[in-house]
């Protein structure tokens, strides 16, 4: 299994994001990829509606995805799940039977995060706080003890294919900074708008994983577009 983790060579993990392929084609939509690289982890987004006025992946077509993709190929990347809902408590447990390895809810959820968080940890499950763009770090900076990761949104949630807002960099670095200066090992996740244009400044401000969706699976060419970004960030 390959480790989705802080890369110790410090090169930036690209995390595809799946919300822009055909939902009702999965494998090929992510064959070009997975017969040329090896993926480590893959981004799964999941909504209610309500948190966000659309609705993503649920559970059952993880899972199916899951198996089709061990039937095709020698290794399965891990999945990380997103949940874009109002209360990630109805939800999580049903990601975390189909094997999602990290799942992150909300700082602007419904749910209390940190018991939350205690509960997703506690089935043995990575557990990452994602932040709104208009959220900013310093509000959710007390609750970062109990995440392994944090996830900051790019871009309005919900959709695919928008551009990236111009804090996000800023934002990056000031967790960056924290991290450093608490001595915390927490992850560095951006989500929405990645493309080859800032995916270096992202890495360079301490991005550890970039989320990217339309940048890879909009483009003509899934394999060059994953790969170009792939070879821009060292890994
Ligand atoms: C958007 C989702 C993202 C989405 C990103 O709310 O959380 O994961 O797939 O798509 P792009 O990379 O197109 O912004
Ligand atoms: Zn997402």
């Amino acid at each position: 299994m390959v480790n989705f983790q802080k890369k110790p060579n410090g090169s930036v993990t690209v995390v595809p994001s799946l919300l822009s392929c055909d939902r009702s084609d999965l494998l090929s939509a992510v064959r070009p990829i997975l017969s040329n690289f090896s993926v480590a982890l893959m981004h799964v987004d999941a909504m209610d509606g309500r948190f966000v006025p659309s609705f993503g992946l649920c559970h059952k077509s993880l899972s199916n995805l899951r198996r089709a993709i061990e039937c095709s190929f020698a290794s399965c990347p891990q999945f990380a799940v997103h949940l874009m809902v109002r209360r990630p408590s109805a939800f999580w447990h049903d990601f975390a039977a189909v094997g999602a390895s990290e799942i992150a809810i909300h700082f602007e959820c419904d749910d209390g995060a940190a018991a939350l968080a205690r509960q997703i940890k506690s089935a043995g499950v990575r557990c990452c706080l994602a932040i709104n763009p208009e959220t900013k770090f310093s509000s959710c900076v007390h609750l970062l003890e109990h995440f392994s990761s944090i996830l900051i949104m790019g871009v309005k949630p919900g959709f695919g294919g928008q551009d990236i807002l111009p804090w996000t960099v800023e934002k990056v670095r000031t967790a960056a900074d924290h991290r450093s200066s608490c001595g915390l090992k927490y992850d560095i996740c951006v989500d929405g708008g990645v493309r080859c244009e800032n995916a270096a400044n992202l890495a360079e401000a301490g991005a550890d994983r970039l989320i990217a969706g339309s940048a890879i699976f909009r483009s003509s060419c899934q394999k060059t577009a994953y790969g170009n970004l792939v070879s821009l960030l060292g890994g």
